[in-house]
C-alpha cells in the first residue's frame, strides 16, 4: 500500500516536473530568481507597511479620545506611506522585468525550434496558428509571469500579514472576517477549470483567423481575380463570430466569478462590524483597535478583488504556455539522434533504393513508392520520368529527407541516409524543388544564402542557370528586390533564380526538380547545356533531373521511368526510345510537336 502511495507520489512529482507551468519556471524563470527574490522582499515591505499604517491609525483615534498630541502618530504614518510608494514601485520594477525577459527568450527559443521541425510538422499545422501562438500566446504568457507573479506574490504576502495582525487585535473577529472569504474562494473554483478551457479554445480561434487573414492576404490575387471577396468575407465571418462567443463566455465566466470575491469581502465587512461594534459597546474591544481592523480589511479587500482577476489572468497564461509548449516539444524528427554519420564529401555519393515504399504521414494508406530499387553510382546523372503524380518529387524529397524514408531503404554510399547527420547531409546536397520559394530580398541575397555570400560564385551561379539576360532587364540588376514570394518575376526567371540557387551551393549531390518546366526552347537549350556540363564532370557531382522534357534527360546516364510509384522501366535514353513504352510515346510526341514548331511543352 505504502509502496504503491510512494509510486503515485512519484509519478505525480514527475507529471508535475513535465507540466508546461514547471517547464517555464525550470527553463525561464529561474534564472530571474534573485530578481523575483528581491522583488519579493519589496513587496513583502509594502504590505508590511500597509497593514502598519493601520495600527498607527488606530493609535492615533485612541490618542485623539484621550486629547493627547497627535504629531507623532502623523508623522510616522506619513513617512510610512513615502515609503511605501517607493518600495511598491520597486517591486514592481523587480518582479515585471523578468516577464519581459522571459517573454524574449520564449520566443527566441521558439523561432530556433520553428527553424528545426521538418515538412511533415507544417503539413499538419496551419501557419496563421503558428503566428498566433509566437504572438498572443507568448504575450499571455509575459502578462502570467509578471503581473500575474506579482499578484501571487502580492496575496500571500497580504494574507498572511493581514491575517496575522488581525490575530494579534481579535482572533474571534479574524474568524468573523475570514469565513465569507473562504466561501467565496469555494465558490470560485468552479470557475477556473472553466476559464482554462475557454481561453484555450479562444486562443485556438484566434489562430484560425490569423490563418484566414494571412492565406487571404497570399492568395489576394487569386481572391479579387475570381470575384470571390464575399465569400471570404464570410468564411472569415464564421470565424470571428465563434471567436466572439467563446470570448463573450469567458466575460461572463469572468462577471460571475469575480463579483463573488467582492461580495465575499463586502459581507467580511459587515460581518466586521456587525460583531465588532457591540464588542465596543460592551466594552471588550476599543473604538481604535475596531478602528484599526477595519482599516486592515480595507487593505486586504484591493489584493482580495485582484485575486479574481488574477485567477483568469493565470488561466490564460497556462493556456498560452499549454500551446507553446506542444510547438516546442513537437518531436523533431531525427532519427540518427545526436550522433549522427557524417560522410567523407567531396565527390558524388551512390545512392541505392532498396525496396521501397513511402506513404506520406498525413495519408498513411495511400502508397506514393512502392517496392522502389535502383542503385546510382557515384557521380552518375540520374533522370527520372513518369507522368504527373508518378512520385518522382516524393522519390527526391526522401533522398534530401525532407521525410525520412524507412529505415534501410535509402542508401548513400552504403549507409543508411536515416542515420546521416542531418545537417551535413543536407550541407552536401542542393536541392532545387518544383516550386521554388524566394524570399522578399534581392536576387543576389536569394541566390546566396549564406553569410556573407560570394558575389563571383552569385554570378557564375545565375550564368549556368541561364539567368544574364534577364538581369539586364531588372531595374537594379542583382540587386532587385524581387518582392514577396518572388511576386516581381516572372515563373521561369523564379525558376531559374531558385536554380542558380542550386547551384552556388556547389554541394556534390545536385537535385533538380522539374527545372524546366517554365522555360521557352532557347533557354531549354541553355540549361540543357549546363546540364550536359555537369554530366561530363565524372564523380565529381552525383545529379538527379526529374522532368517532363526529355531533353533535358538525354544526358543521363540512367532514366528511371515511374509510375504511380513504381519503376516501370530504367535504362539510358538511347535504350529507352529503343522500346516500347510510355517513355517513346513521349519522345515521338514531343518531337513531333517540337517539329511542328510548337513552344515545347508549357509549363505543368
Ligand atoms: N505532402 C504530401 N502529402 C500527401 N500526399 C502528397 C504530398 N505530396 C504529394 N502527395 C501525393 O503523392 C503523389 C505523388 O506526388 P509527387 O509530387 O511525388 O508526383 P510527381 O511525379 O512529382 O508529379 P509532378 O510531375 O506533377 O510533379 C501524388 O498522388 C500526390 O497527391
Ligand atoms: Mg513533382
Amino acid at each position: 500500500m505504502s509502496a504503491r502511495g510512494d509510486l503515485s507520489t512519484k509519478q505525480q512529482r514527475a507529471g508535475f516536473l513535465a507540466t508546461p507551468i514547471a517547464k517555464l519556471l525550470r527553463k525561464y524563470a529561474w534564472r530571474y530568481r534573485w530578481s523575483y527574490l528581491a522583488g519579493g522582499a519589496f513587496l513583502w515591505l509594502t504590505n508590511l507597511l500597509a497593514v502598519s499604517i493601520p495600527g498607527e491609525i488606530g493609535k492615533a483615534v485612541d490618542a485623539l479620545r484621550v486629547s493627547q498630541p497627535l504629531g507623532g502618530y502623523v508623522g510616522a504614518i506619513a513617512l510610512m506611506g513615502l515609503a511605501l510608494i517607493g518600495v511598491r514601485t520597486l517591486s514592481r520594477i523587480l518582479i515585471f522585468n523578468p516577464g519581459r525577459h522571459v517573454e524574449y527568450h520564449l520566443r527566441r527559443d521558439l523561432f530556433s525550434r520553428l527553424l528545426k521541425l521538418q515538412p511533415s510538422f507544417y503539413a499538419e499545422h496551419q501557419r496563421g496558428d503558428i503566428v498566433s501562438r509566437a504572438a498572443n500566446d507568448i504575450s499571455w504568457v509575459r502578462t502570467m509571469v509578471g503581473y500575474g507573479g506579482l499578484q501571487i506574490i502580492n496575496v500571500t504576502f497580504a494574507v498572511i500579514l493581514t491575517g496575522w495582525k488581525m490575530l494579534a487585535l481579535s482572533p474571534r473577529l479574524t474568524l468573523v472576517v475570514l469565513l465569507p472569504v473562504l466561501a467565496g474562494m469555494a465558490v470560485v473554483q468552479w470557475g477556473i477549470r472553466k476559464l482554462f478551457h475557454l481561453s484555450l479554445r479562444n486562443q485556438e480561434q484566434l489562430g484560425e483567423i490569423s490563418e484566414h487573414v494571412l492565406g487571404s492576404i497570399q492568395g489576394m490575387a487569386t481572391i479579387q481575380g475570381f470575384v470571390a471577396e464575399d465569400a471570404f468575407t464570410q468564411r472569415f465571418e464564421e470565424r470571428n463570430q465563434s471567436w466572439l462567443r467563446t470570448g463573450m463566455k469567458l466575460a461572463l465566466v469572468r462577471a460571475i466569478a469575480l463579483p463573488i470575491l467582492v461580495l465575499a469581502g463586502g459581507i467580511a465587512m459587515f460581518a466586521l462590524l456587525a460583531v465588532g461594534g457591540p464588542l465596543v459597546l460592551e466594552g471588550r474591544l476599543t473604538v481604535g483597535d475596531l478602528a484599526a481592523f477595519t482599516a486592515l480589511l480595507t487593505v486586504f479587500l484591493p489584493p482580495l478583488r485582484s485575486l479574481g482577476w488574477m485567477l483568469s489572468v493565470l488561466q490564460r497564461g497556462r493556456a498560452a504556455l499549454d500551446r507553446i509548449f506542444e510547438l516546442m516539444d513537437a518531436p523533431i524528427e531525427r532519427p540518427e539522434g545526436d550522433e549522427g554519420l557524417v560522410l567523407e564529401r567531396g565527390k558524388g555519393p551512390s545512392i541505392e533504393f532498396r525496396d521501397l515504399s513511402f506513404a506520406y504521414p498525413d495519408q498513411p494508406e495511400q502508397m506514393v513508392l512502392e517496392n522502389v530499387s535502383a542503385r546510382i553510382d557515384p557521380g552518375a546523372v540520374i533522370g527520372l520520368f513518369g507522368r504527373t503524380g508518378s512520385g518522382k518529387s516524393t522519390l527526391l524529397r526522401l533522398v534530401a529527407r525532407h521525410y525520412n524514408p524507412p529505415p534501410g531503404s535509402v542508401l548513400v554510399d552504403d549507409h543508411d541516409v536515416t542515420c546521416l547527420d542531418l545537417d551535413a547531409w543536407r550541407e552536401r546536397l542542393a536541392m532545387v524543388p518544383q516550386r521554388p520559394f524566394l524570399f522578399s530580398e534581392s536576387v543576389a541575397a536569394n541566390v546566396g544564402l549564406d553569410d556573407p555570400p560570394s558575389p563571383e560564385r552569385i554570378d557564375r551561379a545565375l550564368s549556368m542557370a541561364a539567368f544574364n539576360t534577364d538581369l539586364e532587364v531588372l531595374p537594379h540588376g542583382l540587386q532587385t528586390v524581387v518582392g514577396e514570394r518572388g511576386i516581381m518575376l516572372s515563373g521561369g526567371q523564379r525558376q531559374r533564380v531558385a536554380l542558380a540557387r542550386g547551384l552556388y551551393r556547389q554541394g556534390d549531390l545536385l537535385i533538380l526538380d522539374d527545372v524546366l518546366s517554365a522555360v521557352d526552347h532557347e533557354t531549354e537549350a541553355e540549361l540543357v547545356a549546363t546540364i550536359a556540363d555537369l554530366a561530363r564532370q565524372p564523380q565529381k557531382l552525383t545529379v538527379f533531373i526529374a522532368s517532363h522534357r526529355l531533353s533535358a534527360l538525354q544526358y543521363a546516364d540512367l532514366i528511371l521511368v515511374l509510375e504511380r510509384g513504381r519503376i516501370v522501366d530504367q535504362g539510358s535514353h538511347r535504350e529507352l526510345i529503343s522500346r516500347k513504352g510510355v517513355y517513346r510515346d513521349t519522345w515521338d510526341a514531343q518531337r513531333r510537336r517540337d517539329a511542328v514548331g510548337g513552344a515545347g511543352e508549357v509549363a505543368s
